[in-house]
């Protein structure tokens, strides 16, 4: 009989784009989950779900994959399932709560569950024993939430999502907390410090005291002075990104031809198509919920009344295609170019459709400088209501892919300085620390 521990001390980070999940050994060493790719191993698995349908045994199924594999089977079909992305950021919609899928009607618990079923399967594989309890994070706000109500609504369907893979009980973290706490093990002293996780739906911030000496006396509620967070983050920036790059070739400024062709022209231009499917567009987890019958009729009507047809047929053999993933894969490619080069060259080929630009990282940190205002406020928010100036904080800790926008690290060497930042393990600090919150409150 293998001796499993009753309950081994398991954090899980369903992020918007990457989960992880991380194990805290007695010894207080933690262990991440690893995830095989076709090409390589990865500790952060892809928050992504493909349904494809199979015709097996003349009965048709309708099949599911997740993380890696997902993305692998959507880019080998020859036609194309439906993958679906970033899907955290839909629980806070009261009206969009599934989707149909093949004439099969899913809920946003019941998507969510597949990939978290997979993580789960992962775990007990590598660690040998069965996982029915975890530490689980939560963002400060998730993205779409105005009220406490919505963010309370979208933690009860998460862990219905949870229930539903098989989970027992689940317990919520806020996920800058569970940063600080990944944070805190490299510590040999306290500090005060504020976290920064800034990911692909939301960015969260929390300012406490953390360190060897919090830990072994016990901590207090007054350790914690405070969380704040926004729903934007990386997804947020890549709104922009194919607003001021890709929407334009796919139609956004076009107009019908009936304005073209005016020689007295109307006083009111019409758009050739509606402004919404650009507003979907934008969004990852939307985009894939424009393959409709519906859409598809508005598009056809679109390209016949339109002045530049060609940019409508693009749009239209994107959403059939499904390219969402492709763009996406652009628009990161040129992103992570930004953070690391004063300049990259943005691609997105398919068919008929060839959109190449040069972009100065300038100009991408003006098309977000709303978000980046926002950020900067949520934290002014913070320091204030805590009571807390600047110079009293001891370190900032920055973590989460977009936490390497170098526009957002500058926020905080601006308040700062550049000596007291801190940035490292940007795609695993929250699940580490789940971890090790999860030991914490079973000791
Ligand atoms: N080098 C980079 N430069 C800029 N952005 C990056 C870089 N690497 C990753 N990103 C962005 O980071 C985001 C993903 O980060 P992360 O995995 O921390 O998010 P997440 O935990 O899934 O989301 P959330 O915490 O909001 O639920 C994506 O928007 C991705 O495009
Ligand atoms: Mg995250």
């Amino acid at each position: 009989m293998p001796s499993y521990s009753t309950n081994p001390s398991i954090g899980i980070d369903f992020g918007t784009t990457n989960s992880s999940i991380a194990l805290a050994r007695a010894n207080g060493a933690v262990e991440l989950v690893s995830f095989p790719t076709a090409t390589a191993v990865t500790e952060s698995f892809r928050s992504v779900l493909y349904l494809e349908q199979r015709k097996q045994a003349g009965r048709t199924q309708i099949k599911g994959f997740t993380g890696p594999s997902a993305i692998e089977h959507y880019l080998d079909a020859e036609h194309k399932g439906r993958l679906i992305q970033s899907l955290k950021s839909y629980l806070t919609s009261r009206t969009l709560t599934g989707t149909e899928v093949f004439g099969r009607r899913y809920t946003i618990e019941d998507l969510i569950s597949r990939i978290l079923s997979d993580l789960r399967a992962n775990a007990e594989r590598q660690f040998g024993e069965p996982i029915l309890r975890a530490t689980v994070g939560r963002p400060v706000r998730f993205v779409g939430a105005e009220t406490d109500e919505d963010d309370a609504f979208a933690v009860d369907r998460l862990r219905k999502a949870f229930l539903h893979a098989g989970f027992e009980a689940v317990q919520f973290e806020m996920e800058p907390i569970a940063a600080a706490y990944a944070y805190e093990s490299t510590l040999d002293h306290d500090e005060l410090i504020l976290i920064g996780d800034f990911g692909g739906g939301t960015s969260d911030f929390s300012l406490l005291h953390v360190g060897p000496g919090v830990r072994s006396r016990g901590r207090t509620a007054k350790d914690l002075l405070g969380n704040s967070g926004l729903g934007l983050a990386g997804d947020s920036f890549d709104a922009r990104i194919v607003r001021k790059l890709v929407s334009p070739a796919l139609g956004s400024n076009s107009f019908e031809r009936s304005y073209a062709l005016a020689s007295d022209r109307p006083a009111s231009i019409i758009p050739a198509a509606p402004a919404w499917i650009y507003a979907n567009l934008e969004r990852w987890h939307y985009l894939s919920f424009l393959k409709t019958r519906n859409v598809a009729e508005i598009l056809k009507s679109a390209r016949a009344r339109a002045q530049e047809p060609e940019k409508i047929e693009a749009l239209i053999n994107l959403i059939e295609e499904d390219l969402g993933y492709q763009l996406h894969q652009a628009v990161q490619r040129l992103k992570i170019e930004l953070s690391h080069h004063d300049s990259a060259e943005f691609w997105f080929r398919d068919g008929s459709m060839d959109i190449v630009a040069t972009v100065r990282r300038a100009d991408f940190e003006g098309w977000i400088a709303d978000e980046l205002r926002s950020i900067e406020r949520c934290v002014d928010a913070l320091l204030t209501s805590s009571n807390i100036k600047p110079g009293e904080v001891d370190r900032v800790f920055l973590t989460g892919g977009t936490s390497f926008v170098p526009a957002v690290r500058k926020i905080f060497e601006a308040r700062f300085t550049a000596a007291r930042v801190r940035t490292g393990n940007e795609f695993t600090s929250v699940a580490r620390g789940l971890a090790l919150r999860a030991a914490e409150t079973s000791a």
